[in-house]
């Protein structure tokens, strides 16, 4: 459910010269990273996301700038303002999800679970209800 994705604190090294974070297989996040992707030159007023994941885990950071990203258990939504480099969102399997709000040059890292699948995707709504009504 969406009690089941959190914010995470990633570790931090501050420096006067600059910062530096660090995301560790296992220590950081629950799952193994098998692929990292980001969204950028997002244009404003635009969202990304609408569609929900049916195994893959997936670990959102703000590399720079923000966004809004709003969970969707079927049940329950939440949105969580995604706005510092050393803390991420975990999203687990099985919920919708809509990104917007992006500031100007911001960049959403994303660490995944699994390469990339079209097949694990669910694109439409109403198949995601009648998916969790399935698989509960
Ligand atoms: P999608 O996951 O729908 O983007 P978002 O959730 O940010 O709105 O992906 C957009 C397109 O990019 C889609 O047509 C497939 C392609 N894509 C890949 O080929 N590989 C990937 O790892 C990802 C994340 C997307």
């Amino acid at each position: 459910t969406i009690y089941d994705c959190s914010i995470l604190e990633i570790d931090k090294h501050h420096h006067e010269k600059g910062n530096i974070s660090v995301v560790e297989n296992g220590k950081t996040v629950p799952f193994n990273v098998k692929r990292v992707y980001y969204l950028y030159d997002v244009p404003g007023g635009e969202s990304r996301g609408g569609h929900a994941h049916k195994e893959l885990q997936q670990f959102i950071v703000a590399a720079s700038g923000s966004f809004d990203v709003t969970l969707d258990d079927g049940e329950l939504k939440r949105t969580f303002t995604i706005n510092r480099p050393y803390r991420g969102l975990l999203v687990v399997p099985g919920i919708w999800r809509e990104l917007d709000n992006f500031s100007s040059g911001s960049v959403c890292l994303v660490l995944a679970s699994s390469e990339y699948s079209a097949d694990d995707y669910i694109r439409d709504y109403e198949e995601f209800k009648a998916y969790k009504k399935n698989n509960q």
